[in-house]
């Protein structure tokens, strides 16, 4: 079922923002997409940047630089605002001054009398994704942070690299928190339906030190992209309007966003990375892997680590 109504509302037009806005234009997502920013003259002019190619697009969308009253009758906002990473640091780094901003984001979006759905992708996600469930009064299912989106697509493009085979025939997750602490799932990636770790037996295509180099590749992938260029912002923007047409198609896609943990994975009022159902309503349901125990060892640090910035935050 396609929504007629696809208004999506992007909150803050640095790299990131612009990167989702220029992805769901490319992609035909949405028919109208308001972008808001504190800097107004920003927005304005990243509004008439993206209008002026709108003879191309796939369709016309009316696009223009708002404010949280156009939230109201949004289907989905986008929140990306915050600061991001310097080189060398951490996205746990970022929670002091981005939590403030997304309390306050968050209020003015709800204000409005916002009844959609809210995508976070500012960082930390996982613990801004429930920062901003707390400041919103929403329903835990219809607040859906980025969660491991990206880091999923790095490690599918890492494999698909070494296996050459399309990105897109390689199933497989990595969960836990966006960021260091980040868990790959091997014990549950498949390559055309074949388990991947049957790769390494079988015909050598893979070694077990391949697997620690890709796990390693995938977690230190924004560090070595900031440490080039600054931000990182095409991989996010391809990942959130990935994000935006599950929800606005009612795709009921699997992805690893980050979502409420109510006891799956042995978890609790927690927002992490999971395989999540994803259709109009936001997240439909957590797949529960039955992930190896030391694959389960580390996913529970990774939650324990982002329970105590939460709790760090109640302070
Ligand atoms: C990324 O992983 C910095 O979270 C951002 O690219």
């Amino acid at each position: 079922m396609r929504n007629t109504s696809r208004k999506v509302v992007v909150v803050g037009t640095g790299f990131v923002g612009t990167s989702i806005a220029y992805s769901m234009i490319n992609q035909g997502l949405i028919n109208e997409l308001v972008l808001i920013d504190v800097d107004r003259e920003k927005a304005e002019g990243e509004a008439l940047d993206l209008l002026d190619g709108m003879s191309w697009a796939q369709e016309n969308i009316k696009v223009w630089a708002g404010d949280y009253t156009d939230c109201q009758d949004a289907d989905i906002v986008v929140i990306t605002a915050g600061v991001n990473q310097k080189p060398g640091q951490t996205r746990l780094e970022l929670i002091d001054v981005n939590a403030g901003i997304m309390t306050s984001v968050v209020r003015e979006v709800m204000g409005s009398g916002f009844d959609g759905i809210l995508v976070i992708a500012s960082n930390p996600v996982d613990v801004l994704t429930h920062v901003a469930w707390q400041a919103s009064g929403l329903p835990s299912n219809r607040v859906v942070g980025t969660g491991t989106t990206l880091d999923t697509t790095r490690f599918r493009k890492e494999l698909a690299q070494k296996l050459e085979i399309d990105p897109r025939s390689i199933h497989g997750y990595i969960i836990g928190e966006h960021g260091d602490s980040e868990v790959a799932v091997w014990s549950h990636t498949t390559v055309g339906g074949k388990p991947l770790l049957e790769f390494i037996v079988k015909n050598h295509r893979l070694t077990v030190e391949d697997l620690t180099t890709i796990s390693d590749r995938v977690k230190n992938s924004a560090y070595e992209i900031i440490n080039r260029k600054k931000a990182t912002f095409y991989g996010i923007g391809m990942s959130v309007a990935r994000i935006v047409r599950a929800i606005l198609n009612n795709e009921q896609a699997v992805l690893p966003v980050s979502a409420y943990l109510d006891g799956e994975y042995g978890e609790k009022d927690l927002f992490t990375g999971v395989p999540s159902v994803v259709d109009q309503g936001g997240v439909r349901e957590i797949i529960e892997l039955n992930i190896d125990p030391a694959e389960k060892q580390k996913f529970a640090q990774s939650c324990s680590q982002l329970r105590e910035v939460i709790q760090s935050l109640d302070k």
